[in-house]
C-alpha cells in the first residue's frame, strides 16, 4: 500500500508547452492540438511532490509553516461570516472585484500589451500601501528604476514619516523562486506579478533554472505560464496574501491562453479599450467572490487613469441627432450608463455583404437585420451594415435591440430621431416590443442626463408613467418605432446613405 501511495506521488504527468493541456502519458504529438514535439515532463506542484527543497513550492512550505490541514468538518460547523475585504479606495476598480481583495485570492488581469495594466496596478498598489497595507511589487518586464519612474509620474509613492516604515516595496525580478521568498519574508497584503508572460519557474525536482533561455519552456512559455499560475495561487491559499497576477493577452486575444490560466485563479479581470482612445474599461470575467456584471471605467491621462463617473454620451451636444445613431440607456452591474449605437450600411454585393458588430452580439445583430427586414419592410440583403457602440462599451444585453435596429433603419434611409430621444426594448422574431428588465433605473438614467423623449415597451409604459416626466412614449411593434425616424436633409452631418427614402421601401 505505501509502496503505492509513493507512486501515485511521483507520478509525472506531460505537458503541451502550445496548449497547456495535461496528458497522462508522453507522446510525439499532443493529443489536443495536433502540434508536434511539444509534449514535456511536469510534476504539477499542486500535487504535492516536493522534489527538492529549492524549488519554490518547498520554499513556500518550509518558510511559511502553514501546510493547510485538510480535515473535514460538518457543514453546520463551519463558520460562515462575511467575505474579509480589503478595499484600495478606488471606487472604479473595488466595485468589479465586488467590494476590495479577498485575502489569500490569486486574480489573474488581463489586456493588451499598453492598455495601461502596469499604470492601473501601481496606482492600485500606492493606494493600499497609502492606506497602511504592505504591497510587493514585483516587475519582471522592467527594471526597479522603471517601476520607480512611473511611480513617482503616478504620484503613487506613499509619503512616510521618519516614524514609519515604507510599505511599497519593488522587486525586479523574473525568477519565480525569488518573487516567492521575498513575499514570504515581506508577507505583504497584496503581491503584484507584472507579467507572468516574463516570469519563470526553475524545472520542478533540480531547482536548475531552465528558463529565460528562449528554450521551449522558457519565460512566457505553456508549461511555464501553467507552472508560476499554480505557484502562486498556493502561495495565496497558504499565506492569506492577496495575489494579482498580470498576463497579456494574445494575439488570438485569449487571456494567455484562458483555459490554462482562469481555473487556476479565483478572479479573472480584463482591462480593455482602444490604445487611440482614453477611455478603459475594467470588467469581471470570472469572480468566485462577487458578480461579473460589474464595471468600472477610466480615463487614460497623463497623470495615470482617472476614474469617469459619468459616461459621456450627452443629449445636449446633438450626438443622437444624426442618422444612424440612438441612444440606448443600458445597464452595466448596479449602473446604467447612457450608450450610443452607431451604424453605418452601404451597398455591398448580394449574397456576400458585410455584418459587422463591435460591442454588440453578431448573431444578435443578423437576427435584427433578418426582423428589420421582415417586420419592418427594409431591403437590406445587399448591404453591408456595420455596427458598433461608442466609447467601446460592449453590451450584451437584449435592452438594446430597438435602438440598434433604429440605427440601422435610420443610416440606410437617411432618417434620424428627434434630438434628445432614448430607446430601450428587446424586439421579438414576430418584430413586438418586449419589456426590460430594470426600466425604472434606465428612465431615470435618460431623463437625468436630459432626455426629451424615451421610446419604451407600450407594455411598460403605464408602470413607468410615475416617473416619466410625461416625456414617455410607448411602441408595441418595430414599425411603430419606425415611425419616429424623419428625414433629415442630405447637408446635415451623419447623412451618409444616398437620397432620403421612405423607410418602408
Ligand atoms: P502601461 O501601464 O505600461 O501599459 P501595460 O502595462 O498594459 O502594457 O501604459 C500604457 C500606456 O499608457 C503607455 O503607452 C503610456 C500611457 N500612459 C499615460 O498616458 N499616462 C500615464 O500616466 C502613464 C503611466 C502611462
Ligand atoms: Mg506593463
Amino acid at each position: 500500500m505505501g509502496r503505492l501511495g509513493d507512486m501515485a506521488k511521483t507520478r509525472t504527468s506531460f505537458l503541451c508547452d502550445e496548449c497547456g493541456a495535461v496528458q497522462a502519458q508522453w507522446a510525439g504529438r499532443c493529443p489536443e492540438c495536433s502540434a508536434w514535439d511539444t509534449l514535456v515532463a511536469y510534476n504539477d506542484p499542486a500535487s504535492g511532490n516536493s522534489g527538492g527543497g529549492n524549488r519554490p513550492g518547498g520554499v513556500l512550505q518550509a518558510a511559511a509553516g502553514t501546510t493547510e490541514e485538510s480535515v473535514a468538518q460538518p457543514i453546520d460547523a463551519i463558520g460562515v461570516g462575511d467575505v474579509p475585504r480589503l478595499p484600495t479606495s478606488i471606487e472604479e476598480f473595488d466595485r468589479v472585484l465586488g467590494g476590495g481583495f479577498v485575502p489569500g485570492a490569486a486574480i489573474l488581469l488581463g489586456g493588451d500589451p499598453g492598455v495601461g495594466k502596469s499604470t492601473l496596478l501601481m496606482q492600485v498598489a500606492g493606494s493600499l500601501a497609502g492606506g497602511g497595507h504592505r504591497v510587493l511589487y514585483a516587475s519582471s518586464e522592467e527594471s526597479a528604476a522603471q517601476v520607480r519612474l512611473r511611480a513617482d509620474r503616478l504620484g503613487a509613492i506613499p509619503s512616510v514619516s521618519a516614524e514609519e516604515d515604507q510599505n511599497l516595496f519593488v522587486l525586479a525580478e523574473t525568477d519565480l523562486g525569488r518573487i516567492l521568498e521575498e513575499a514570504v519574508r515581506l508577507k505583504p497584503h497584496l503581491l503584484l506579478i507584472d507579467s507572468i508572460q516574463m516570469t519563470w519557474v526553475g524545472s520542478a525536482g533540480t531547482g536548475s533554472a531552465s528558463g529565460g533561455d528562449g528554450s521551449r519552456s522558457g519565460a512566457g512559455a505553456a508549461s511555464q505560464l501553467r507552472r508560476c499560475a499554480t505557484e502562486l495561487s498556493l502561495l495565496a491559499k497558504r499565506t492569506g496574501i492577496t495575489v494579482l497576477i498580470v498576463g497579456h493577452v494574445t494575439k488570438e486575444g485569449q487571456l494567455a491562453g484562458p483555459k490554462l490560466l482562469e481555473h487556476l485563479v479565483d478572479v479573472v479581470l480584463a482591462f480593455e479599450g482602444d490604445r487611440h482612445h482614453r477611455h478603459r474599461i475594467l470588467r469581471g470575467v470570472k469572480n468566485r467572490f462577487g458578480s461579473t456584471h460589474e464595471i468600472g471605467l477610466f480615463q487614460m491621462t497623463g497623470d495615470g487613469l482617472e476614474p469617469v463617473l459619468e459616461h459621456s454620451v450627452r443629449f445636449d451636444e446633438g450626438a443622437a441627432a444624426s442618422p444612424g445613431a440612438v441612444i440606448v440607456p443600458t445597464l452595466a452591474g448596479s449602473r446604467c450608463l447612457l450608450a450610443e449605437i452607431q451604424a453605418l450600411t452601404a451597398t455591398g454585393f448580394l449574397g456576400s455583404a458585410k455584418r459587422r458588430a463591435s460591442g454588440l452580439d453578431g448573431s444578435r445583430l443578423a437576427m435584427l437585420i433578418a426582423v428589420l427586414e421582415k417586420h419592418g419592410g427594409l431591403r437590406l440583403a445587399d448591404q453591408d451594415i456595420f455596427v458598433s457602440v461608442a466609447g467601446g462599451l460592449r453590451i450584451q444585453e437584449p435592452a438594446a435591440d430597438l435602438a440598434t435596429a433604429l440605427a440601422i433603419a435610420g443610416v440606410h434611409a437617411g432618417r434620424a430621431l428627434a434630438q434628445g430621444t432614448a430607446v430601450f426594448g428587446e424586439l421579438t422574431l414576430s418584430g413586438t416590443l418586449r419589456p426590460a428588465t430594470g426600466a425604472e433605473q434606465r428612465v431615470s438614467e435618460a431623463l437625468r442626463r436630459g432626455a426629451q423623449r424615451i421610446l419604451v415597451p407600450e407594455s411598460q409604459r403605464s408602470d413607468l408613467e410615475s416617473i416619466g416626466d410625461g416625456r414617455l412614449t410607448g411602441v408595441r411593434r418595430l414599425v411603430d418605432a419606425l415611425e419616429f425616424l424623419s428625414p433629415v436633409p442630405s447637408t446635415e452631418k451623419g447623412a451618409v446613405t444616398a437620397a432620403p427614402t421612405t423607410v418602408r421601401n
